[in-house]
């Protein structure tokens, strides 16, 4: 069963495509992951698919209903929490939280036994005004607004974005509870690793369209998994290393001969590390420095652009 259907979505501002065709299917009870850079397109296809904002072209669906012809039954599908906080700053926490009960139109003392359960849930106790939150406190008192009425379909745009390891493990708990519940969950993020941690598929977007999907391992299997770098002692060996290094490798060694680095993609870490330490050391070449490390976002967006024979 399909929770959100996305076909060939588009928005224009003038000239420019936010949304340039965006394909979307995520199944009952998963959690996909739009992950893509700042400007990428992901805020607008949330809008759109929570009825915020008409698409220029295509067609969404949410729970099985068209988010332009029926944005009423789509609305009472879903929970929103949004790139900016929507918490009033001088009321407390419960009192945010039976403000948004409320707005769902639940009766006072539902609101209240609501609110009651969401803050002990997301440990938010703290009786002073929200202003007097931290971040991490604010962005947990965000999500437990847009879980009021426990919607069958979830929207959370960047839920993580500026927040410690810590209140990011907490709200990364707090998403996996709600899917072992049944929710679906459509969530942004920029962070490699936030959409490897929660999400059983990723749509990797940049300028308005989907330039990758897969689970977490396809994606990276097709871009080459992790990453190693040397750094040679002796520029003059570079050419010798990079050679030994890309024998080893899923794809080519690159060289940067002012930093004395050379690096390259590996698919099976500690092999790849341990033959080319071995490897390096049977020529004689010094290494000053060795690792093996994931791919950065930019690395990622880099290969797909590549790949795919992109213009940037
Ligand atoms: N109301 C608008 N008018 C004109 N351009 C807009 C408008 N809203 C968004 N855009 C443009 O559309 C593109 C996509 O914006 P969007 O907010 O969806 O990106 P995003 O992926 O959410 O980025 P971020 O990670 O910074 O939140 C950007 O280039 C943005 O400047
Ligand atoms: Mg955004």
């Amino acid at each position: 069963m399909t929770a959100v259907l996305a076909q060939g979505l588009r928005k224009t501002y003038g000239e420019k495509a936010a949304l340039d065709g965006i394909e979307l299917d995520v199944r009952r009870g998963t959690v996909c992951g739009l992950l893509g850079p700042n400007g990428a397109g992901k805020t607008t296809a949330v809008r759109i698919l929570t009825t915020l904002l008409r698409p220029s072209g295509g067609r969404a669906e949410v729970g099985g209903f068209d988010v332009t012809t029926q944005p009423r039954q789509v609305r009472r599908t879903i929970g929103l929490v949004g790139q900016h906080a929507a918490v009033d700053e001088l009321l407390t926490g419960r009192q945010n939280l039976e403000l948004f009960g409320r707005l769902y139109h639940l009766s006072a003392a539902e609101a209240r036994r609501r609110a009651a359960e969401l803050l002990e849930q997301f440990g938010l106790e703290h009786k002073g005004p929200a202003k007097e939150y931290s971040g991490g406190m604010r962005r947990r008192l965000d999500l437990a607004a847009g879980l009021i009425l426990a919607p069958p379909v979830l929207f959370l745009d960047e839920p993580t974005t500026g927040l410690d390891p810590r209140s990011r493990a907490e709200i990364w708990r707090a998403v996996r509870e709600l899917v072992s519940g049944g929710t679906t969950v459509l969530l942004t993020t920029q962070y490699l690793e936030e959409a490897d941690q929660l999400a059983d598929r990723i749509s990797v977007i940049d300028s308005g369209r989907v330039v990758a999907e897969g689970t977490p391992d396809e994606l990276k299997a097709k871009l080459g998994g992790d990453r190693l770098d040397v750094v040679v002692h002796d520029p003059e060996l570079l050419a010798t290393a990079a050679e030994l290094i890309g024998r080893v490798a899923s794809g080519p060694a690159e060289v940067d001969r002012d930093t004395r680095h050379v690096s390259a993609p590996v698919s099976e870490r500690v092999q790849a590390l341990t033959e080319v330490l071995t490897a390096l050391a049977a020529a004689g070449i010094e290494a000053e420095d060795v690792a093996v490390r994931r791919p950065t976002l930019d690395e990622v967006f880099l290969d797909l652009t590549d790949a795919g024979g992109g213009s940037r």
